[in-house]
């Protein structure tokens, strides 16, 4: 037996202002779908933003339901969306930022499990690693390739 470390590689910007003009954009247009977000229940405000090869940015938001499984995680609805109107369009990057009661969060919200997953499909997709910005109200964490966040991933494509 041998034991091993992963180690996980990510960039950390103080603010916005640090981030490249692409990254920069798509940030923005994940808090600008916040607006959209339908959150009655966990009054838990998450947008996302897909930024496809071609330039296409496709906005999305948290989507509650009285029968709670019924609801979506904003990055599957940004990342459905994208994909069903442009579909065979590449992903390259998703954007991801939260806020509680109006104020963004203080510190990066974390995609779930789920969504990390359907990140991996598309990015296989892509054949080129997604870039993961994941912005709050202070410091923004970026991640090349979904396997940074999800080690070990399941693939069967
Ligand atoms: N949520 C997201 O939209 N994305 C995440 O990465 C984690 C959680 C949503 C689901 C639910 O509407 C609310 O946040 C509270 O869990």
């Amino acid at each position: 037996m041998e034991k091993k470390t992963l180690t996980i590689p990510y960039e950390e910007y103080a603010s916005i202002e640090e981030l490249g003009e692409a990254d920069r954009t798509l940030l923005e247009a994940a808090v600008d779908a916040m607006k959209g977000s339908y959150a009655p229940y966990s009054h838990f405000n998450v947008g996302a933003a897909v930024r496809l090869a071609d330039g296409t940015v496709v906005k999305g938001a948290n989507q509650e339901n009285a029968a709670y499984p019924s609801g979506l995680c904003a990055e599957r609805t940004a990342m459905f969306a994208a994909s069903a109107q442009n579909p065979g369009v590449p992903f390259e990057a998703i954007a991801v930022v939260c806020a509680r009661n109006g104020s963004l969060m203080l510190n990066p919200g974390s995609p779930c499990g789920a969504c990390r997953q359907v990140m991996a499909q598309y990015e296989r997709l892509a054949m080129k690693p997604l870039r993961i910005i994941l912005g709050s109200g202070g410091p923004i964490l970026a991640f090349t390739g979904v396997e940074s966040l999800m080690p070990l991933i399941f693939n069967d494509l």
